[in-house]
């Protein structure tokens, strides 16, 4: 499942951050690759622990948690601290899928990497290409979203960024190690947990919510891994 999680920093907030980030040092995107995924990287990233990074992390993920959609999506159990990345002057990202495993820096705890997220920074009218694109079951989708914007994906997908062939694409992103593994019964608790909301609200009484709201909790039971 694709899912788009809009407006998590406004304008104010957004500008700020860019203005950060363009004073910033980069490193080359290569230090957070794998052996093979290094071959098909072409772009910048913040240093693992960078201040920058763990600012705008902190305050991403804790909007995150605050935020319904996301929590009923991902069911997250750990997340690998967000990254935060640029692509310029032609830089890409070939096709890949990303590692399973993942270790922060100084952490003595590994996160499988279920789900990916990537928080758009940049306006899109101020760079060409840089679409993120992912091959999911149903098909490709091309995705580039306003800044302040997030899309949260499968791990399991093979996944590009196009080159960037004007100004500059910053983004965040970051991997989620998800209570429920697999993605199939991810979204079937997330669409059943869509529904009891709507009922929620239209027929707050109605005694078989009661019953629905049981089940999705005994299917959580039956497939949550702690
Ligand atoms: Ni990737």
């Amino acid at each position: 499942m694709l899912l788009h999680i809009p407006g998590l920093f406004d304008a104010e907030e957004l500008t700020r951050i860019r203005e950060a980030l363009e004073q910033a040092d980069w490193a080359d995107g290569k230090i957070t690759a794998g052996y093979q995924s290094a071959k098909a990287k072409h772009n910048l990233q913040l240093p693992e622990g960078h201040p920058l990074a763990k600012e705008l992390g902190c305050a991403l993920i804790d909007r995150l948690w605050k935020n319904p959609r996301f929590m009923s999506a991902a069911l997250p159990h750990k997340v690998f601290p967000p990254l935060i990345n640029c692509y310029r002057e032609g830089g890409n990202f070939g096709f890949h899928i990303d590692n399973a495993l993942r270790q922060p820096k100084g952490s003595p705890e590994r996160v499988r990497t279920d789900l990916s997220s990537t928080l758009f920074l940049s306006d899109p009218d101020s760079y060409d290409g840089g679409e993120l694109v992912i091959q999911d079951t149903y098909g490709v989708q091309q995705v580039k979203l306003a800044a302040g914007d997030l899309v949260l994906y499968p791990g399991t997908s093979l996944h590009k960024v196009n080159p960037v062939t004007r100004g500059a694409r910053y983004a965040a992103f970051f991997w989620t190690q998800s209570l429920v593994r697999d993605d199939g019964q991810r979204t079937l608790l997330y669409e059943m947990d869509n529904a009891i909301q709507q009922l929620t609200t239209d027929v707050p009484e109605h005694p078989a919510l009661l019953q629905l709201t049981g089940t999705y909790h005994n299917l959580l039971r039956r497939w949550a891994e702690v």
